[in-house]
Order: structure tokens, then C-alpha cells, then sequence
């Protein structure tokens, strides 16, 4: 038996065994026979990215984005757990399991689509799933993801954990166990608040928003586009937001200023979003801010929110947060 878990977000789908650990972007794309495979250059052997699941082949991550024609991306719930939740989900936990080797999957929702869609999750994970794995070389592997058990959590809890509990699922702080915690969860499409009273879920003090850090890539789409007369795809933003400069058909576009100022709104729409969910909670003890999201709106949000705001390991992708506490959890409930 072995324990995995899965963050499979609106930016991002997130796994890992407890030790090792797989990001790649959410989108998923018609697998269309490259010429070429071998990269020009040698670089070092990755994952591999490339999956028959369900008679489909399919690419996944960044070599959907660069290579398949037919691309799906999308900002619906309904849609995204649909469509690709599952192929992503199996993409992410396949170089994790050996063939037909029994799996323990813990991975979450957010907390808006939590009730309704817990089920649909289970249901869609827990299976034995024959998938290909295809190298990057052409080599095709069949293999049997076997999910005997899965558990879904509310996605804020997953980074909760992560604080709460050491890599053999015990608690590890005590001040979590015994105080009133917030989390603020900023991931692409959503920001998830919530809160852990002496670890009890506390129902009024949870919401999800859809104030992600697309809203910020929007506006600065709209303006490039103003700008530049192309539509540049939210996706294709996270390289040129962090970098500060996008070059478009060969003009660049300096970015800093822009960044800034949407960061900087975004971070405002949040903290007003925090202070109204959490109008009756000003017992509150600590707040977490976390997702990938929270890293990069962590500096904005601090002067904004009142109360004690408790830093995540900054030498961490914060996008890891969640997914790494899910580990825990698993190992928490499941112990070997
Ligand atoms: N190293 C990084 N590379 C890319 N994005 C990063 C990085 N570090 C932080 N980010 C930020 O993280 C965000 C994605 O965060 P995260 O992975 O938590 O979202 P998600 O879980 O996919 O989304 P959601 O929770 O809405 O489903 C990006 O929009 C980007 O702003
Ligand atoms: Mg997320």
C-alpha cells in the first residue's frame, strides 16, 4: 500500500509520494506525433508528459501547451472536473505507482464545491485505471494505476496540515491544535478562506471567491492586448509576470508597473473579501496565507490584513503547500 496525493488546481496539478514531488500546468492537449522528440539540445530526462487514458492521447502540462494544437484550458468547475481533472490527476500520480500496486489517494476541493462534488471525486479516482504511458523516445509502457482508497478534503486544510503535522502524520505545533487559525488559500481561479478552530472546521468562517491570480493576469491580458492587438492566453502569463517583460512578435512589453498595480488590487479585493467572511471571527489567532497565489501576493496582503499573519516557509514553492499537507494527512489516517 502506498500513499500519494494530488492538488489538481485551476493553474496547476500538484503530486507527490512524500518525497518527491510533480508540477506541471493544468491543461491538457491533443497528442500530435512530433517529428523531432529528441529536444535540440540534450537537457535532462523529465517526466514524461505524453498518456493514453480512456482510448484518448493526450499531452499534458507545459508540452501541451507548446506542442498540441487542440488545447484545453478552462476556468469552469463543472467543466474542469469533467473534462480533465481525471486525466490530470492520473498524469500527475503515474511515475508514483508501480503497475497494479495498491494506492491511497488524498487530494481536495475547493471549499464552494466541496459537498457537491466530493463524491464525484471518489467516484472518479477510486478505480483501477489502465493508462499508457508514453516516453519521450516513443516507448510505451502500459500500466495499472490501482486507487483502492481515496479521501477528499477541503483544499485550505491541505496547508493546515502541512503546518499541523510532521512526514509521520503527527502533530507537530502544538499552537495549531490548541488556537482559532485562518488560511487564506490564493491559487489561480480560486482564493479559499477557512478556518480551523482547535482543529475543527468552522462552517461560517469558510468561502470560497473567485478573486485567483487570473484576475490580475486578466487585466494585464486586456491591457497587452490594447497595447499589442494580441490576445495572450492567461496561461502563457505566469513566466512573463514573474519576469516582469513579455516579448509579443517581437516588440517587449515592460510589465513591472503593470504587475504591480494589479497585484496590488487584487490583494485589496482580498483583504475586504477576508474582513467581511471573517466579520464575527476577530478571536482569531493567527492567519495563514498560502497557494502559489499567496506567495506572490503575501507582500501586499500583509500591510492589509490585521491581525498575526504566520509566514509559510519561504525557501518552499508555496504551490506545494497544500498537496504536501494531503501527504501528511494520508500518512495520518492511514498508518502504515
Ligand atoms: N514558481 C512559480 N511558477 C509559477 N507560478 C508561481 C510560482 N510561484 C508562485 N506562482 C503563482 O502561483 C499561482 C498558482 O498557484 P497554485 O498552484 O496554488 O494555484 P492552483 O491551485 O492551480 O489554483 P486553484 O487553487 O485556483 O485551483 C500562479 O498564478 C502564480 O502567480
Ligand atoms: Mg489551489
Amino acid at each position: 500500500m502506498r500513499i500519494l496525493a494530488v492538488d489538481i488546481g485551476f493553474g496547476y496539478t500538484k503530486a507527490t509520494d512524500g518525497r518527491q514531488f510533480q508540477v506541471f500546468k493544468s491543461i491538457v492537449g491533443e497528442a500530435n506525433p512530433i517529428q523531432f522528440a529528441e529536444a535540440l539540445l540534450p537537457s535532462q530526462a523529465a517526466q514524461p508528459r505524453h498518456f493514453a487514458i480512456d482510448e484518448e492521447e493526450v499531452f499534458v502540462g507545459e508540452l501541451a501547451e507548446a506542442q498540441s494544437r487542440g488545447r484545453g484550458f478552462t476556468l469552469d468547475h463543472a467543466q474542469f472536473l469533467a473534462k480533465y481533472a481525471k486525466i490530470l490527476g492520473l498524469a500527475a500520480l503515474a511515475p508514483f505507482a508501480e503497475h497494479g500496486d495498491p494506492l491511497r489517494v488524498v487530494t481536495g476541493l475547493p471549499i464552494s464545491f466541496f459537498r457537491k462534488y466530493k463524491d464525484t471525486v471518489t467516484t472518479m479516482l477510486q478505480q483501477r485505471h489502465n493508462i499508457t504511458v508514453v516516453q519521450a523516445n516513443g516507448a510505451r509502457e502500459d500500466k495499472t494505476l490501482y486507487i483502492e482508497k481515496v479521501r477528499v478534503i477541503p483544499q485550505p486544510f491541505g496547508s493546515l496540515f502541512n503546518l499541523m503535522l510532521d512526514g509521520q502524520g503527527k502533530a507537530l505545533q502544538q499552537r495549531f491544535l490548541t488556537e482559532k487559525i485562518g488560511v487564506i488559500d490564493i491559487g489561480f481561479r480560486t482564493t479559499d478562506f477557512s478556518i480551523s478552530d482547535k482543529t475543527r472546521y468552522s462552517e461560517r468562517g469558510s468561502l470560497s471567491t473567485d478573486s485567483g491570480i487570473s484576475v490580475a493576469y486578466n487585466a494585464i491580458s486586456n491591457l497587452l492586448h490594447e497595447k499589442s492587438g494580441t490576445q495572450v492566453e492567461l496561461y502563457r502569463l505566469y513566466e512573463a509576470a514573474a519576469r516582469g517583460v513579455i516579448k509579443i512578435k517581437g516588440h517587449k512589453y515592460d510589465l513591472t508597473a503593470l504587475v504591480q498595480q494589479a497585484y496590488s488590487q487584487l490583494a485589496t479585493r482580498i483583504a475586504i473579501e477576508a474582513s467581511r467572511v471573517w466579520a464575527d471571527d476577530w478571536d482569531m489567532d493567527a492567519i495563514v496565507i498560502t497557494g502559489g497565489g499567496g506567495m506572490i501576493l503575501a507582500p501586499y496582503l500583509q500591510t492589509q490584513i490585521e491581525g498575526e499573519v504566520l509566514a509559510m516557509p519561504p525557501d518552499q514553492d508555496a504551490r506545494l503547500n497544500n498537496v504536501i499537507g494531503y501527504w501528511k494527512y494520508g500518512v495520518h489516517i492511514w498508518p502504515g
